[in-house]
């Protein structure tokens, strides 16, 4: 099986960017657990700053990965643009997030790209993640 996780603008600050949101973990270190803990499945990953790449990136992968774990960050809440590349393939998508955006403020409560996904992860941090990857291996 291969997964790929795509992460959007600022993650690529994860551990030094607003740790009392987002923690203060890099993704490398999680990433590196996440793989020991499921070696039988290939997890990609990608990180961009930049709308086109995701979408790039989202077209790269989503005729043949089984799965897309993708946290797009701010531009979950704006870019018709990655709602309209993830119509476009056939792998399914799961939005994740690290923090319960319903929590924060009302321009995070809604997600453009949310309609198109098989569905939302939430709130748990960067368990957020695994709990996606087990989503998409129970499909
Ligand atoms: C985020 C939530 C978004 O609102 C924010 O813009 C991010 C991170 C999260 O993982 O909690 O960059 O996607």
């Amino acid at each position: 099986m291969r997964i790929q996780i795509i992460n959007g603008p600022n993650l690529n600050l994860l551990g030094k960017r607003e740790p009392e949101i987002y923690g203060k973990t890099g993704f490398d270190e999680y990433l590196n657990s996440l793989r020991n803990a499921y070696p039988q499945i290939q997890v990609d990953y990608y990180q961009s700053n930049v709308e086109g790449e995701l979408i790039n990136k989202i077209q790269e992968v989503g005729f043949d990965y089984d799965g897309i774990i993708l946290n797009a960050g701010a531009y979950t809440h704006y870019s018709i643009a990655i709602m309209d590349a993830i119509k476009g393939v056939n792998t399914p998508v799961v939005e994740v997030h690290i923090s319960n955006v319903h929590q924060r403020e009302e321009f995070r409560h809604h997600s453009v790209i949310a309609c198109a996904c098989k569905g939302v992860i939430c709130g748990f941090g960067l368990d957020s993640y695994r709990l996606a990857l087990e989503a998409l291996v129970n499909l």
